[in-house]
């Protein structure tokens, strides 16, 4: 399989796993925004201005490689709540599927049948309103509410996963607020690589990792099985960034995907 992929970051690589998983010998096409950021600080009209020269930028990796990539996976929550759309009219002729990840984790809110769902995110995606909006439009008839959890991408960033600094962070947007029985949604791509820490903190609570449930979208299933017997290879294009490789290896190896072969290139910021 095919995948072009795109985050603000290189969190977005965990939304990769279940897929690099279950299709291992695939080739990906990652563009990570570094240079703007982090996105979920920023005004609707320049996530979807950013997002705007993203897709373009990737649907023209599509052109340059001939009309073989299968899913275009936006990885990022944040661009996923704003601007879905702008990759899906960009894709219009490509006959390429595009998925965001908001419908997939909300998907599996839902299927966790708790009276009260959690969605922890970054400020963008909070104020956008698309999770509590899509979990009605899917028909969650609970009660739903969202906290901006900013200070949890830079821990990640710098490789602080767990410990009394986490922890203390953690509590202080959690505690009083998440309760036993809880549906938490981690709606952001860093997210996720604090989950041992948060299971331990708050372990009654269903934590849904809101890019793992791509695969269960119904499109997943159709796509094409490539040749397990290769290695998965991942072509990382990163903005105005020079030290991505060295975090995107470590990122990997945290997610049990050290085998993948990883190209790192830097290019010039897009905007
Ligand atoms: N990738 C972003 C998201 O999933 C998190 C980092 C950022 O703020 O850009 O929302």
């Amino acid at each position: 399989m095919n995948l072009l992929t795109f985050d603000s970051g290189i969190g977005g690589l965990t939304a990769l796993v279940p897929i690099l998983r279950a299709y291992p010998g695939s080739t990906v096409t990652y563009l990570g925004d570094l240079a703007h950021l982090p996105y979920g600080t920023k005004s609707p009209e320049r996530i979807r201005k950013l997002c705007s020269a993203a897709a373009d930028w990737l649907l023209a990796a599509e052109r340059r490689r001939g009309p073989s990539f299968d899913w275009c996976v936006v990885a990022c929550n944040t661009a996923s709540a704003h601007a879905l759309d702008v990759f899906r009219s960009a894709a219009i002729g490509s006959g390429m599927k595009v998925s965001g990840v908001i419908e997939p984790g909300c998907r599996k809110a839902i299927a966790a049948k708790r009276p009260r769902t959690l969605i922890l995110a970054t400020g963008a995606t909070v104020a956008s309103q698309a999770y509590p909006r899509s979990l009605a439009t899917l028909g969650y008839g609970g009660i739903v509410e969202q906290r901006a959890c900013p200070l949890f991408v830079p821990l990640v960033e710098d490789d602080l996963l767990e410990g009394p600094e986490v922890a203390g962070i953690a509590r202080r947007y959690l505690e009083g607020w998440i309760r036993p029985g809880d549906a938490a949604v981690l709606g952001c791509t860093h997210y996720p690589l604090l989950l041992p820490q948060l299971r331990e903190l708050y372990p009654d609570v269903e934590w849904i990792d809101a890019g793992h449930s791509l695969l269960e979208m119904d499109h997943a299933p159709e796509l094409e099985k490539p040749d397990a017997s290769k290695p998965s290879r991942l072509q990382l294009f990163v903005t105005d960034d020079v030290a991505s490789a060295e975090r995107a290896r470590r990122f990997l190896a945290r997610m049990g995907l050290e085998d993948v072969v990883l190209d790192v290139k830097a290019i010039p910021p897009l905007v």
